[in-house]
Protein backbone atom coordinates (compact mmCIF):
# COMPACT_ATOMS: atom_id res chain seq x y z
CA UNK A 1 0.00 0.00 0.00
CA UNK A 2 1.17 3.10 -0.43
CA UNK A 3 1.65 5.48 2.69
CA UNK A 4 2.43 9.06 3.34
CA UNK A 5 3.44 9.93 7.32
CA UNK A 6 2.87 13.26 7.76
CA UNK A 7 4.93 14.83 10.43
CA UNK A 8 8.30 12.50 10.93
CA UNK A 9 9.15 13.22 14.66
CA UNK A 10 9.28 10.07 17.38
CA UNK A 11 5.83 8.72 16.41
CA UNK A 12 6.19 9.48 12.21
CA UNK A 13 9.62 8.21 11.96
CA UNK A 14 9.16 4.98 13.62
CA UNK A 15 5.18 4.42 12.68
CA UNK A 16 6.69 5.25 8.79
CA UNK A 17 9.91 2.90 9.20
CA UNK A 18 8.00 -0.31 10.91
CA UNK A 19 5.38 0.49 8.01
CA UNK A 20 7.74 -0.03 4.95
CA UNK A 21 9.20 -3.14 7.05
CA UNK A 22 5.69 -4.64 6.67
CA UNK A 23 6.55 -4.33 2.35
CA UNK A 24 4.22 -1.03 2.14
CA UNK A 25 5.82 2.27 0.35
CA UNK A 26 5.83 4.70 2.92
CA UNK A 27 6.77 8.71 2.20
CA UNK A 28 7.34 10.39 5.87
CA UNK A 29 6.49 14.22 5.14
CA UNK A 30 7.88 16.77 7.64
CA UNK A 31 7.56 20.42 7.66
CA UNK A 32 11.15 20.67 9.28
CA UNK A 33 13.20 21.44 6.10
CA UNK A 34 16.81 20.49 8.36
CA UNK A 35 15.14 16.97 9.87
CA UNK A 36 14.30 16.03 6.43
CA UNK A 37 17.73 17.09 5.08
CA UNK A 38 19.33 14.79 8.12
CA UNK A 39 17.37 12.46 7.68
CA UNK A 40 18.29 12.00 3.68
CA UNK A 41 21.91 12.55 4.65
CA UNK A 42 21.00 9.31 6.61
CA UNK A 43 21.15 11.00 10.05
CA UNK A 44 18.57 10.00 12.68
CA UNK A 45 17.44 12.93 14.74
CA UNK A 46 16.60 11.08 18.14
CA UNK A 47 18.34 7.97 19.94
CA UNK A 48 15.78 4.63 19.32
CA UNK A 49 17.31 0.98 19.17
CA UNK A 50 17.48 -0.24 16.12
CA UNK A 51 16.03 2.65 14.43
CA UNK A 52 19.05 3.70 12.75
CA UNK A 53 19.26 0.35 11.10
CA UNK A 54 15.75 0.16 10.40
CA UNK A 55 15.50 3.44 8.56
CA UNK A 56 18.92 2.43 5.87
CA UNK A 57 17.58 -1.40 5.24
CA UNK A 58 14.20 0.42 4.32
CA UNK A 59 15.81 3.51 2.29
CA UNK A 60 17.64 0.77 0.37
CA UNK A 61 14.78 -0.95 -0.57
CA UNK A 62 13.71 2.10 -2.07
CA UNK A 63 9.97 1.42 0.18
CA UNK A 64 11.25 4.35 2.63
CA UNK A 65 11.59 8.46 1.78
CA UNK A 66 11.40 11.62 3.37
CA UNK A 67 10.21 14.64 1.89
CA UNK A 68 9.66 18.22 3.18
CA UNK A 69 6.66 18.69 0.67
CA UNK A 70 3.19 16.28 0.28
CA UNK A 71 3.32 16.72 -3.15
CA UNK A 72 2.82 12.62 -4.19
CA UNK A 73 0.28 12.54 -1.51
CA UNK A 74 -2.82 12.28 -4.23
CA UNK A 75 -1.39 8.86 -4.57
CA UNK A 76 -1.98 7.52 -1.56
CA UNK A 77 -4.12 5.11 0.01
CA UNK A 78 -3.51 6.18 3.88
CA UNK A 79 -2.09 9.35 5.15
CA UNK A 80 -1.22 9.27 8.79
CA UNK A 81 -1.10 12.73 10.60
CA UNK A 82 1.39 11.84 13.20
CA UNK A 83 2.49 15.66 14.68
CA UNK A 84 2.99 16.97 17.85
CA UNK A 85 0.25 17.91 20.19
CA UNK A 86 1.37 19.42 23.00
CA UNK A 87 -0.57 21.32 26.09
CA UNK A 88 -1.79 24.79 25.07
CA UNK A 89 0.21 27.71 26.72
CA UNK A 90 -2.43 28.37 29.99
CA UNK A 91 -5.22 26.02 29.74
CA UNK A 92 -3.72 23.05 29.61
CA UNK A 93 -5.86 22.19 26.60
CA UNK A 94 -4.48 19.83 23.71
CA UNK A 95 -3.00 22.18 21.18
CA UNK A 96 -4.45 20.99 17.64
CA UNK A 97 -3.22 23.76 15.65
CA UNK A 98 0.02 21.33 14.15
CA UNK A 99 -3.05 18.91 13.24
CA UNK A 100 -5.73 21.02 11.94
CA UNK A 101 -3.19 22.66 9.81
CA UNK A 102 -1.43 19.66 8.52
CA UNK A 103 -5.17 18.91 7.14
CA UNK A 104 -5.44 21.94 6.06
CA UNK A 105 -1.78 21.65 3.90
CA UNK A 106 -3.37 17.88 2.61
CA UNK A 107 -6.87 18.46 1.79
CA UNK A 108 -6.45 19.95 -1.18
CA UNK A 109 -3.87 17.44 -2.66
CA UNK A 110 -5.16 14.01 -1.16
CA UNK A 111 -6.71 11.29 -3.41
CA UNK A 112 -10.68 10.94 -3.48
CA UNK A 113 -10.59 8.01 -2.00
CA UNK A 114 -7.91 8.47 0.73
CA UNK A 115 -8.15 7.49 4.33
CA UNK A 116 -7.00 9.88 6.58
CA UNK A 117 -5.98 8.56 9.70
CA UNK A 118 -4.52 10.16 13.21
CA UNK A 119 -2.05 8.88 15.43
CA UNK A 120 -1.45 12.12 17.13
CA UNK A 121 -3.10 11.93 20.43
CA UNK A 122 -5.87 13.98 19.96
CA UNK A 123 -8.96 14.77 22.30
CA UNK A 124 -12.52 13.16 21.41
CA UNK A 125 -14.27 14.58 19.03
CA UNK A 126 -11.04 16.01 17.03
CA UNK A 127 -12.03 13.44 14.17
CA UNK A 128 -15.01 15.31 13.87
CA UNK A 129 -13.77 18.40 13.32
CA UNK A 130 -10.77 16.90 10.50
CA UNK A 131 -13.92 15.44 9.04
CA UNK A 132 -15.43 19.34 8.41
CA UNK A 133 -12.19 21.01 7.49
CA UNK A 134 -12.17 18.18 4.70
CA UNK A 135 -15.52 18.29 3.65
CA UNK A 136 -15.40 21.89 3.62
CA UNK A 137 -12.06 21.75 1.18
CA UNK A 138 -13.25 18.34 -0.76
CA UNK A 139 -16.61 18.07 -1.08
CA UNK A 140 -17.87 15.33 -2.85
CA UNK A 141 -14.87 12.83 -2.21
CA UNK A 142 -15.27 9.75 -0.03
CA UNK A 143 -12.38 10.85 2.13
CA UNK A 144 -12.62 8.63 5.46
CA UNK A 145 -10.96 9.81 9.06
CA UNK A 146 -10.24 7.30 11.22
CA UNK A 147 -8.25 7.68 14.70
CA UNK A 148 -5.67 4.53 14.81
CA UNK A 149 -3.80 5.81 18.48
CA UNK A 150 -0.30 4.82 19.11
CA UNK A 151 0.69 3.25 22.38
CA UNK A 152 4.21 3.09 21.49
CA UNK A 153 7.03 4.02 24.18
CA UNK A 154 10.34 5.63 23.61
CA UNK A 155 13.52 3.66 24.31
CA UNK A 156 11.44 0.19 22.96
CA UNK A 157 9.56 1.76 20.17
CA UNK A 158 10.62 -0.95 17.24
CA UNK A 159 9.40 -3.55 19.61
CA UNK A 160 6.17 -1.95 20.77
CA UNK A 161 5.34 -1.07 17.33
CA UNK A 162 6.04 -4.10 15.89
CA UNK A 163 4.71 -6.36 19.05
CA UNK A 164 1.40 -3.95 20.62
CA UNK A 165 -0.54 -5.31 23.06
CA UNK A 166 -3.52 -4.07 20.32
CA UNK A 167 -4.47 -1.81 17.68
CA UNK A 168 -7.39 0.28 17.91
CA UNK A 169 -8.99 1.48 14.64
CA UNK A 170 -11.83 3.77 15.26
CA UNK A 171 -14.18 4.08 12.36
CA UNK A 172 -17.51 3.04 11.38
CA UNK A 173 -17.12 2.36 7.42
CA UNK A 174 -16.13 -0.88 5.97
CA UNK A 175 -14.00 0.51 3.28
CA UNK A 176 -11.57 2.48 5.92
CA UNK A 177 -11.14 -0.49 8.30
CA UNK A 178 -10.26 -3.20 5.33
CA UNK A 179 -7.53 -0.09 4.81
CA UNK A 180 -6.28 -0.25 8.48
CA UNK A 181 -6.36 -3.92 8.19
CA UNK A 182 -4.19 -4.49 5.61
CA UNK A 183 -2.12 -1.90 6.56
CA UNK A 184 -1.56 -4.00 10.05
CA UNK A 185 -1.75 -7.62 8.46
CA UNK A 186 1.53 -8.77 9.51
CA UNK A 187 1.28 -7.66 13.10
CA UNK A 188 -2.32 -9.64 13.21
CA UNK A 189 -1.44 -12.49 11.61
CA UNK A 190 1.32 -12.48 14.46
CA UNK A 191 -1.58 -12.25 16.78
CA UNK A 192 -1.89 -8.75 18.11
CA UNK A 193 -5.34 -7.83 18.05
CA UNK A 194 -7.13 -5.13 16.33
CA UNK A 195 -9.77 -3.68 18.32
CA UNK A 196 -12.40 -1.91 15.93
CA UNK A 197 -14.68 0.91 17.57
CA UNK A 198 -16.34 3.90 16.61
CA UNK A 199 -14.02 6.95 16.32
CA UNK A 200 -14.77 8.28 19.22
CA UNK A 201 -14.41 5.35 21.43
CA UNK A 202 -10.90 5.61 20.02
CA UNK A 203 -9.53 8.76 20.55
CA UNK A 204 -10.99 8.45 24.20
CA UNK A 205 -9.09 5.02 24.46
CA UNK A 206 -5.81 6.20 24.46
CA UNK A 207 -6.30 9.06 27.14
CA UNK A 208 -8.03 6.70 29.08
CA UNK A 209 -5.06 3.86 29.25
CA UNK A 210 -2.36 6.93 29.14
CA UNK A 211 -4.53 8.37 32.74
CA UNK A 212 -4.83 5.10 33.93
CA UNK A 213 -0.76 4.52 34.24
CA UNK A 214 -0.10 7.85 35.80
CA UNK A 215 -2.17 6.95 38.42
CA UNK A 216 -0.99 3.57 38.91
CA UNK A 217 2.29 5.69 39.23
CA UNK A 218 1.13 8.10 41.60
CA UNK A 219 -0.53 5.21 43.64
CA UNK A 220 2.93 3.54 44.55
CA UNK A 221 4.32 6.57 44.83
CA UNK A 222 2.34 7.47 48.06
CA UNK A 223 2.39 4.41 48.92
CA UNK A 224 6.19 5.00 48.71
CA UNK A 225 5.98 7.83 51.00
CA UNK A 226 3.87 5.72 53.63
CA UNK A 227 6.74 2.81 53.36
CA UNK A 228 9.58 5.79 54.22
CA UNK A 229 6.98 6.62 57.86
CA UNK A 230 6.19 2.76 58.66
CA UNK A 231 9.44 1.53 57.57
CA UNK A 232 8.10 -0.62 55.16
CA UNK A 233 10.42 -1.58 51.75
CA UNK A 234 8.34 -0.09 48.66
CA UNK A 235 9.82 -1.87 46.34
CA UNK A 236 8.59 -5.22 47.78
CA UNK A 237 5.13 -3.55 48.54
CA UNK A 238 5.10 -3.02 44.46
CA UNK A 239 6.29 -6.67 43.60
CA UNK A 240 3.97 -8.30 46.19
CA UNK A 241 1.20 -6.51 44.57
CA UNK A 242 2.38 -6.75 41.42
CA UNK A 243 2.44 -10.44 41.50
CA UNK A 244 -1.33 -10.53 41.18
CA UNK A 245 -2.66 -10.72 38.05
CA UNK A 246 -5.32 -8.40 38.47
CA UNK A 247 -3.30 -5.64 39.13
CA UNK A 248 0.24 -6.66 37.57
CA UNK A 249 3.95 -5.44 38.32
CA UNK A 250 4.32 -2.74 35.39
CA UNK A 251 3.64 1.21 35.95
CA UNK A 252 4.28 0.31 39.95
CA UNK A 253 8.22 1.43 39.86
CA UNK A 254 8.07 4.62 42.67
CA UNK A 255 9.99 7.20 41.75
CA UNK A 256 9.97 10.90 41.29
CA UNK A 257 6.78 11.44 39.47
CA UNK A 258 5.64 10.83 36.51
CA UNK A 259 7.35 13.58 33.55
CA UNK A 260 8.14 12.60 29.74
CA UNK A 261 6.54 13.69 26.59
CA UNK A 262 3.04 12.16 27.20
CA UNK A 263 1.26 11.59 30.66
CA UNK A 264 2.06 15.55 31.84
CA UNK A 265 -0.24 16.58 28.91
CA UNK A 266 -2.23 13.53 28.15
CA UNK A 267 -3.31 13.44 31.63
CA UNK A 268 -3.77 17.41 31.43
CA UNK A 269 -5.86 17.54 28.13
CA UNK A 270 -8.33 14.97 29.47
CA UNK A 271 -8.79 16.65 32.42
CA UNK A 272 -9.85 20.01 30.37
CA UNK A 273 -12.03 17.52 27.99
CA UNK A 274 -13.89 16.14 31.22
CA UNK A 275 -14.51 19.45 32.15
CA UNK A 276 -16.02 20.45 29.13
CA UNK A 277 -18.26 18.03 29.38
CA UNK A 278 -19.24 18.52 32.59
CA UNK A 279 -18.17 15.52 33.80
CA UNK A 280 -15.13 15.94 36.20
CA UNK A 281 -12.43 13.07 36.31
CA UNK A 282 -11.66 13.92 40.27
CA UNK A 283 -9.19 10.80 40.68
CA UNK A 284 -7.24 12.22 37.35
CA UNK A 285 -7.27 15.53 38.46
CA UNK A 286 -5.62 14.35 42.25
CA UNK A 287 -3.39 12.27 39.90
CA UNK A 288 -1.92 15.38 38.42
CA UNK A 289 -2.19 17.46 41.74
CA UNK A 290 -0.14 15.06 43.59
CA UNK A 291 2.21 14.43 40.87
CA UNK A 292 3.06 17.99 40.65
CA UNK A 293 3.77 17.89 44.68
CA UNK A 294 6.01 15.25 44.23
CA UNK A 295 7.93 16.83 41.97
CA UNK A 296 8.45 19.85 44.36
CA UNK A 297 9.00 17.66 47.61
CA UNK A 298 11.87 15.83 45.47
CA UNK A 299 13.79 19.17 44.80
CA UNK A 300 13.37 19.96 48.72
CA UNK A 301 14.96 16.18 49.47
CA UNK A 302 17.82 17.14 47.08
CA UNK A 303 18.40 20.61 48.93
CA UNK A 304 18.32 18.76 52.19
CA UNK A 305 20.28 15.94 51.24
CA UNK A 306 23.34 18.84 50.00
CA UNK A 307 22.78 20.25 53.95
CA UNK A 308 19.92 23.01 53.00
CA UNK A 309 21.71 24.96 49.95
CA UNK A 310 22.51 23.45 46.42
CA UNK A 311 24.03 27.02 46.14
CA UNK A 312 27.69 25.96 43.88
CA UNK A 313 27.49 22.53 44.20
CA UNK A 314 27.73 20.00 41.36
CA UNK A 315 24.40 17.70 40.62
CA UNK A 316 24.62 14.96 38.16
CA UNK A 317 21.08 13.88 36.92
CA UNK A 318 20.62 9.72 35.77
CA UNK A 319 17.79 9.39 33.41
CA UNK A 320 17.49 11.59 31.52
CA UNK A 321 15.46 10.84 28.40
CA UNK A 322 17.09 9.90 24.81
CA UNK A 323 14.77 12.76 23.16
CA UNK A 324 16.28 15.52 25.60
CA UNK A 325 19.98 14.06 24.99
CA UNK A 326 20.12 13.83 21.36
CA UNK A 327 19.54 17.94 21.09
CA UNK A 328 22.89 18.78 20.93
CA UNK A 329 23.12 21.89 22.52
CA UNK A 330 21.86 20.03 26.16
CA UNK A 331 24.29 17.02 24.84
CA UNK A 332 27.30 19.47 25.65
CA UNK A 333 26.23 20.82 28.56
CA UNK A 334 25.59 17.47 30.15
CA UNK A 335 29.54 15.81 28.93
N1 LIG B 1 6.53 10.17 21.60
C1 LIG B 1 5.78 9.18 22.06
O1 LIG B 1 6.25 8.32 22.81
C2 LIG B 1 4.33 9.07 21.68
C3 LIG B 1 3.66 7.85 21.90
C4 LIG B 1 2.33 7.76 21.52
C5 LIG B 1 1.68 8.85 20.97
N2 LIG B 1 2.34 10.02 20.79
C6 LIG B 1 1.62 11.14 20.18
O2 LIG B 1 2.01 11.23 18.80
C7 LIG B 1 2.01 12.60 18.38
C8 LIG B 1 3.38 12.98 17.81
O3 LIG B 1 4.31 12.86 18.86
P1 LIG B 1 5.88 12.86 18.58
O4 LIG B 1 6.51 12.49 19.88
O5 LIG B 1 6.17 12.07 17.37
O6 LIG B 1 6.10 14.43 18.27
P2 LIG B 1 7.43 15.13 17.66
O7 LIG B 1 7.41 16.51 18.20
O8 LIG B 1 8.61 14.24 17.87
O9 LIG B 1 7.15 15.16 16.09
C9 LIG B 1 6.15 15.93 15.48
C10 LIG B 1 6.66 16.31 14.09
O10 LIG B 1 5.57 16.89 13.34
C11 LIG B 1 6.12 17.88 12.50
N3 LIG B 1 5.05 18.76 12.02
C12 LIG B 1 4.31 19.65 12.71
N4 LIG B 1 3.39 20.24 11.91
C13 LIG B 1 3.54 19.69 10.67
C14 LIG B 1 2.91 19.88 9.41
N5 LIG B 1 1.89 20.75 9.26
N6 LIG B 1 3.33 19.16 8.36
C15 LIG B 1 4.35 18.27 8.49
N7 LIG B 1 4.99 18.05 9.65
C16 LIG B 1 4.60 18.74 10.74
C17 LIG B 1 7.16 18.57 13.37
O11 LIG B 1 8.11 19.29 12.60
C18 LIG B 1 7.77 17.36 14.10
O12 LIG B 1 8.91 16.85 13.42
C19 LIG B 1 1.59 13.41 19.61
O13 LIG B 1 0.20 13.63 19.56
C20 LIG B 1 1.94 12.51 20.77
O14 LIG B 1 1.14 12.76 21.90
C21 LIG B 1 3.66 10.17 21.11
Amino acid sequence: MRVTMIGAGYVGLVSGACFADFGHQVTCIDKDTAKIASLNRGEIPIFEPGLAELVESNVRQARLEFAAEASQIGEADAVFIAVGTPSRRGDGHADLSFVYQSVRDIAPLLGSAAVVITKSTVPVGTGDEIENILRDNRPNTDIQVVSNPEFLREGAAIQDFKHPDRIVVGSDDDRARKVLADLYRPLYLNTSPIIYVDRRTAELIKYASNAFLATKITFINEIADLCEQVGADVQEVARGMGLDNRIGGKFLHAGPGFGGSCFPKDTSALIKTAHDHGVPLRLVETVSAVNEQRKRAMARKVVQALGGSVRGKTVAVLGLSNRILTTPAIRRQFR
